[in-house]
Formats: structure tokens, C-alpha cells, sequence
């Protein structure tokens, strides 16, 4: 099947490095992309290259789905052409550059991203640069391992750029659902009323007049490869199945569970190959993307379907996905980020989500995103998206972080991104806190006994209840000390109280 479909677009077809001539200082650039999974690469690759080497004065508004591999989020952080970052991203050399204070960057619900652009809350897109598997007869796109908010840096770009790359075969081709909705007052309920349901497009309306290069690629994305799951992920994906069968049991969920969100990382990936060996089937998920013990869950037959916006396996879990392609084609579903984490959807079909948590208080504010308050790790991404509109919105976290160092339970967080309003339950490798309809002094029990590490449980029962000894007793907090842990550990290396702490 030909990738450029339209003979008179045959003429767009330039290098790389003529393409990096469309993008100017100053200009809002929207990428296609969803973690290391569809996004562009050898054009924003070529341009960093080229600033470096010319010493061009460039700075850039750059928006994507979600985060996105290194030729664009590290190579342009690198290069110094970021001046401003949305919605998501994960790169360590961009990280720095927030937390140097050298990039602006609003990190927001997924979610909210595609309408502020809509709406006008944000500056309009001047150029798009997407990746696409072929180019239709009429210019629209066919996306790749990823939709994210492509369609909608399309619609608002003036001008857009494609990248075609040859290293994602053609059998993706059908694998996408794109429905797009108005603005208020217009917008009209999304149409899905199970997982499977395919409400839209298999491309990306664009048009001939607005591409105005083409570039081929066979470059592969940089996947990141995750690490095998320890034996605290383990215990925590024990601890979630444990709780699953105690909700099928008291007959609040159905046996076959209700469709799963599961977010990044290795204790998410461990969490679904848990399910991979238990009693459940007939499972489905509605999330946003897909990581490797996702496609498992599918290739033992416990999933049937999988809804999301994105493809993002490790890299051998990717050569693998792509060599049984035929067998994937029908199971999976790539929605633009707008229908993916909608909160009408996940909330109609009743998702069950699964989020990782930085530390989460006695109370269950949960902070997923600053470390010790003020350093950007990632940030909230699709979580809060879930979060707020699931049926049932679990937290996970190990107990404590940097060898013990720190407790994941303290008594006030240092950051909230999920407000004890959210958090349904907590899950740790220590246990399982059912935080729903526990009043705040119950739920800080809850938490402290079932899910706080041994060393901390103590020091965290002992501020549990000289707060509640003073002062208002909803939340009872002693302010003075409720963020001391945090100074402790940035003053001696450790939330513990050790004699020479004491000493000192
Ligand atoms: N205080 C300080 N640092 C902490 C910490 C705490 N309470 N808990 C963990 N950390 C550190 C770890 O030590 C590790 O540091 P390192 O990179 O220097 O080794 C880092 O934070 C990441 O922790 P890790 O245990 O490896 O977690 P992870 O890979 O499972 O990621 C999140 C956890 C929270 C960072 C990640 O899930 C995230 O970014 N979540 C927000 C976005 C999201 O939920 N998206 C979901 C929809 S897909």
C-alpha cells in the first residue's frame, strides 16, 4: 500500500534539514506523540542539530500529547529552544531545565489540554509535526502507534509537517478511532457505551493545503525499558487482587471486573501481570496507554479489547507487538486523548483506575508529581483525568522510597494533585486501605495501620494523635510539624528521628 496516496504531494517530499526551515523563533510547535510512541524524530532531531551548529536564536512553545522520546524533549531541552513545555513530559535532561528554572512548564490534566487549545485558552498552533504511517488521496493522516492530541494540532496549525516512517508497518492502518466533539454549547455525548465501540474515523482530517513538507524515516521510537518487576511491585499487584476478589465477593464489582485504567511505570506494569496469572477474565481496559503486561493480558486471553491513545511497550515488548500485529489489529482501539481519558467516558463505563502515587498523607491527599514540594518529577498526566470520574480510584505506592529513607505515608503532603475527595483506596506492599465512606480521623487510621512501613508506623500514630489532642479535631494537624518530615529528610538524609538528630 503506498504512504503518499495523493500525487500532489508527491513534490512536498524534502530532507529533513529543508523541512527545519518552516520552523521560526517564536513559534508555537505542536508534535504528534504519546510517551516514546508515534512522535516525530528526525526533523525535531535535525533542528536541534542545526541550532547547535549554527548558533540560529530560537525559542519555541512546544505542546504534545504526553511526554515524548529524546529527539525531541531531550535534544531540544539540550539545545536551550524551549521556552515553554505542556502538557506532560519524562525526560531527565528536560526535568533539569524546569527545575533550573529554564523552561515554563504547565503541567495539566490531559484532558484539559485539547480544549483550552480549542477554546483559545492557549495560543493557537503555527506548525505541526506529526508522525504518520501514509497520507490519504484528500492529505488526512493516518497516525501511527499514537493519536494524543494530533488532531487537534492539526486543526489549529497553520502549516504542518509530516514525518512518514517506514519502520511502523502498514497492518496498523484501521487501528484508529478518531471522533473529535464541538466546543460548549455544541458538544454532544461521546457515543461509547462499552470499551470496543468504534464511534469515529480510522484518520486525522488535515488536507492537502496544509502539509507543506514530508519527510521519510525509518528511525524506531525510543521505547524505555522497564525493569522486572521486585518484590514489592509484587506485593502490591497481590494486594489489588486481593482487594478485587473482596469486591467481587460483596458483589460491588462483576467477575469479569469493570474496564481497568493502569498508568506508567514498573509497579503499574507488575500490577497487570499479576492479573495475567489470577482467576479473572473477560477483562477490558479503558486507559491510555499500553505497556507491556497490558498486550500479555491480551495474548492470554484474560483481556478481549483495549481502548487507548497510545502503543508505548518496552523495546523488546515493541519488536514483538509489531512481528503479531494481525492478532493485536482488532483488540486495540487508539482514541485521541480528549476521548481516551474522558471523564464522560470513564465515568459512564465505569473505570477501575490504578495511578501511581509519590507519598499520599494520613488524610489521602496524594502528591504524584513534586518531590520534597517543589521538584518536578513528571507530572499528574492522565491521572487525575481517572481519577476524579472512576468508579474505583486506586493509589499505589512502596511504603517508603530511597532505600527507607523516606515513607510514601506522611502526614501532610508536600504537593496534593489528587485531593482526599479522589483517593478511594491506598495500596502499598504493606496492605490495603479502603478509604471509601471513612471520615477523615478514620481514614488516617486506615492508612497509618494497613499501609504505613513498620519503622514509620509508630512516629506516624504518635503525630496522629498529639494532633488530636489539640486544636480542631475534623483533620486534626499540628501545622508547626506537619511538613517536618519533609525538612528532616532534606536536612539529614532521612525522615527517620536518629540520636544524632535528636542530638543536634
Ligand atoms: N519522595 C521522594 N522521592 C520519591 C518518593 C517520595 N515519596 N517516592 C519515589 N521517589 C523517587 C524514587 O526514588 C525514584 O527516584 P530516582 O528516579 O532517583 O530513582 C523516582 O521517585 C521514581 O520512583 P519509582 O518508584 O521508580 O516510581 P515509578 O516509576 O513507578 O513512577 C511516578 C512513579 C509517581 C513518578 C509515576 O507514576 C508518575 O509520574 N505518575 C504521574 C503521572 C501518572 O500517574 N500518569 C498516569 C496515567 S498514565
Amino acid at each position: 500500500m503506498e504512504r503518499i496516496r495523493s500525487k500532489e504531494l508527491l513534490n512536498k517530499v524534502v530532507s529533513a534539514e529543508e523541512a527545519t526551515d518552516y520552523i521560526k523563533d517564536g513559534m508555537v510547535i505542536g508534535v504528534s506523540g504519546f510517551t516514546p510512541s508515534g512522535y516525530p524524530k528526525i526533523v525535531p532531531l535535525t533542528l536541534a542539530e542545526k541550532v547547535k551548529r549554527t548558533g540560529e536564536k530560537m525559542k519555541l512553545t512546544l505542546y504534545s500529547g504526553a511526554s515524548l522520546g529524546p529527539e525531541v524533549d531531550g535534544a531540544w531541552a539540550e539545545a536551550g529552544i524551549i521556552n515553554k513545555r505542556l502538557p506532560y513530559q519524562t525526560n531527565s535532561t528536560l526535568r533539569n531545565e524546569i527545575n533550573a528554572g529554564n523552561v515554563e512548564y504547565l503541567d495539566m490534566h490531559l484532558s484539559h489540554s485539547t480544549q483550552y487549545l480549542n477554546c483559545g485558552v492557549l495560543p493557537k498552533v503555527d506548525l505541526a509535526i506529526v508522525e504518520a504511517l501514509a497520507i490519504t488521496e484528500d492529505g488526512d493522516i493516518i497516525p501511527t502507534t499514537a493519536v494524543g492530541n494530533t488532531p487537534a494540532f492539526i486543526k489549529s496549525a497553520d502549516k504542518v509537517i509530516v514525518e512518514i516512517n517506514t519502520a511502523k508497518p502498514m497492518e496498523l492502518e484501521g487501528m484508529a478511532d478518531i471522533y473529535i466533539n464541538e466546543n460548549p454549547p455544541y458538544r454532544k455525548p461521546i457515543p461509547i457505551n462499552k470499551t470496543g465501540d468504534r464511534v469515529g474515523k480510522p484518520y486525522i482530517e488535515c488536507g492537502l493545503d496544509k502539509i507543506v513538507a514530508i519527510v521519510k524515516t525509518d528511525m524506531k521510537d525510543k521505547a524505555r525499558p522497564l525493569t522486572e518487576p521486585d518484590e514489592v511491585s509484587r506485593k502490591i499487584s497481590d494486594n489489588i487482587l486481593k482487594f478485587f476478589r473482596k469486591e467481587v465477593k460483596e458483589g460491588r464489582l462483576p467477575e469479569n471486573l469493570l474496564p481497568l485504567q493502569s498508568g506508567v511505570g514498573s509497579v503499574a506494569n507488575a500490577v497487570l501481570y499479576g492479573l495475567c496469572e489470577s482467576e479473572f477474565k473477560g477483562l477490558t481496559c479503558y486507559t491510555e496507554v499500553v505497556q507491556d503486561s497490558m498486550l500479555d493480558l491480551l495474548r492470554c486471553g484474560k483481556a478481549n479489547i483495549i481502548s487507548t491513545t497510545a502503543i508505548s511497550p518496552s523495546p523488546e515488548g515493541f519488536e514483538r507487538f509489531l512481528k503479531e500485529i494481525d492478532f493485536f489489529k482488532d483488540k486495540i482501539i487508539l482514541r485521541p486523548e480528549e476521548i481516551s481519558n474522558n471523564p464522560e467516558v470513564a465515568r459512564r463505563l465505569g473505570v477501575i483506575a490504578m495511578n501511581t502515587a509519590l507519598e499520599v498523607d494520613i488524610y489521602g491527599n496524594v502528591n504524584s508529581t513534586h518531590i520534597m514540594g517543589s521538584k518536578m518529577m513528571n507530572g499528574i498526566g492522565g491521572s487525575g483525568d481517572f481519577a476524579r470520574n472512576s468508579y474505583i480510584t486506586i493509589f499505589t505506592t512502596a511504603s517508603t522510597a530511597k532505600r527507607g529513607a523516606i515513607s510514601s505515608i506522611v502526614p501532610m503532603v508536600s504537593h496534593v494533585d489528587h485531593t482526599e475527595h479522589d483517593v478511594m483506596v491506598l495500596i502499598t506492599e504493606q496492605g490495603i486501605a479502603d478509604l471509601r465512606g471513612l471520615s477523615p480521623k478514620e481514614r488516617a487510621l486506615e492508612i497509618i495501620n494497613n499501609c504505613a512501613h513498620p519503622d514509620y508506623k509508630p512516629m506516624l500514630l504518635d503525630y496522629y494523635n498529639r494532633a488530636n489532642e489539640r486544636g480542631a479535631k475534623h483533620t486534626p494537624h499540628i501545622l508547626e510539624e506537619a511538613l517536618s518530615w519533609h525538612s528532616r529528610f532534606m536536612d539529614t538524609g532521612s525522615m527517620k528521628i536518629t540520636e544524632e538528630y535528636m542530638e543536634a
